[in-house]
């Protein structure tokens, strides 16, 4: 049975009846652009195929009324006394309601029941997947227009203020304006998009986009999420400007040595990661998935030396998907510290690549990789309705 007719037949033996409505909303891998958006720089994620999946019901008041069927749990709130209890998952769909409610939009309650298969906790932006589907729900129940950008800020707010945690705008753009087939070019300062094909492989194959989570996790990670942040600030201010974005490669080598070695390195990578992004960008336009492969190379390198966001697990990963005949590229993704890497993999040869990169990080790391294969999937959107 499929996530959706999971979450159909949960609804359906809850209420008693079929879900009128259904929405979605994918998590995330990036393929290049690494710490670039909270620098109004530029990022290159896809949706991936697996999301939240919530099926619901209007409801006439204003109450709130989920089960999750991963939790095992149901979460009741009231929209006009929305009060932040710390309780986990259903603080992201409260947060989402808040900040719905806070910038004009009159909401409607609703209740319903949601499940997904977003791994939780590596990296995927489950949060942001649960985020944009809470979004997708309360737009089709209260009956206001889909905007991709601004569901995405709204919800981008929700996590930072009351979630707490200091994200910056991709995840949630992504998961709200994904496109099946294609990879988004984001210009987080703009917030415009420009969608990209994945690239074919030199014998006019497919190719696919491998995830590949050492199942470590970030330790400390907000300290040195929010401390990496500050030191762009600390880079951006030194140069004058709103932000690193702002900051050419020529302006950076011409000042460079009068920077402390430290805010040097990271507004290195900021600075020539944004270039990256727009170079793969234009690599997959030219459907070059050798160029593509050797920028995400070197934005792994960057984020290795210079951002220093990696772990020796990521490491491993990374070489070992590198070693394969298979692989045009790899690198870490996400936040860092832990977590995925991405590998560009030939689609004919991906089975024998994955093979392959788990028993090489298993041989050299003793732990047992998940390995997905993944297809660029659309954003936020309706399943049905009646
Ligand atoms: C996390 C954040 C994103 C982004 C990445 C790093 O996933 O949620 O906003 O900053 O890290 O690129």
């Amino acid at each position: 049975m499929s996530l959706q007719e999971h979450v159909a037949a949960a609804f359906q033996e809850k209420f008693g009846t079929a879900p009128p409505l259904m929405v979605r909303a994918p998590g995330r891998v990036n393929l290049i652009g690494e710490h670039t958006d909270y620098n109004d720089g530029f990022v290159l994620p896809m949706a991936i195929d697996r999301e939240i999946c919530l099926a619901l019901r209007p409801r006439d008041d204003d109450q709130v009324s989920v089960h999750s069927l991963d939790f095992e749990e149901t979460a009741v709130f009231q929209l006009t006394s929305l009060q932040n209890t710390n309780s986990g998952w259903a603080e992201y769909l409260k947060g989402v309601a808040w900040a719905l409610q806070e910038n004009g939009y009159a909401l409607r309650g609703w209740e319903g029941v949601m499940a997904g298969d977003v791994p939780k906790g590596a990296g995927l932006s489950s949060s942001a997947a649960l985020e944009l589907a809470t979004a997708r729900a309360f737009q089709q129940v209260s009956g206001f227009a889909w905007d991709a950008p601004q569901m995405a800020k709204l919800s981008q707010l929700a996590e930072n203020k009351w979630v707490g945690v200091n994200c910056g705008i991709m995840d949630q753009m992504i998961s709200a304006a994904g496109e099946a087939g294609h990879a988004l070019l984001i210009d987080c300062r703009s917030l415009v998009t420009q969608s990209v094909p994945l690239p074919p492989t030199l014998d006019g194959s497919e190719t696919a986009v491998v995830i590949l989570d050492t199942t470590t996790r970030r330790g400390l990670v907000d300290s040195a999420y929010n401390e990496r942040r500050q030191q762009c600030e600390a880079a951006a201010a030194f140069f004058g400007v709103k932000a690193l974005r702002d900051v050419s490669i020529t302006e950076f080598l011409e000042a460079a040595d009068q920077l402390d070695p430290l805010t040097q390195r990271r507004a290195k990578h900021v600075i020539t990661e944004n270039l990256r992004t727009l170079n793969a960008a234009k690599a997959m336009q030219n459907a070059d998935a050798a160029l593509l492969g050797q920028l995400m190379n070197e934005s792994h390198v960057s984020m290795r030396d210079d951002f220093e966001i990696t772990n020796d697990e990521l490491n491993v990963m990374v070489a070992a998907a590198q070693s394969q005949p298979a692989c045009f590229g790899a690198r870490m993704t996400g936040g860092g510290f832990g977590g995925c890497a991405v590998a560009l993999v030939h689609g004919e040869m991906v089975d024998a690549f994955v093979t392959a990169v788990k028993q090489q990080y298993q041989q050299q790391t003793s732990l047992t990789p998940k390995i997905y294969v993944c297809q660029p999937s659309d954003g936020a959107s309706v399943v049905s309705s009646s």
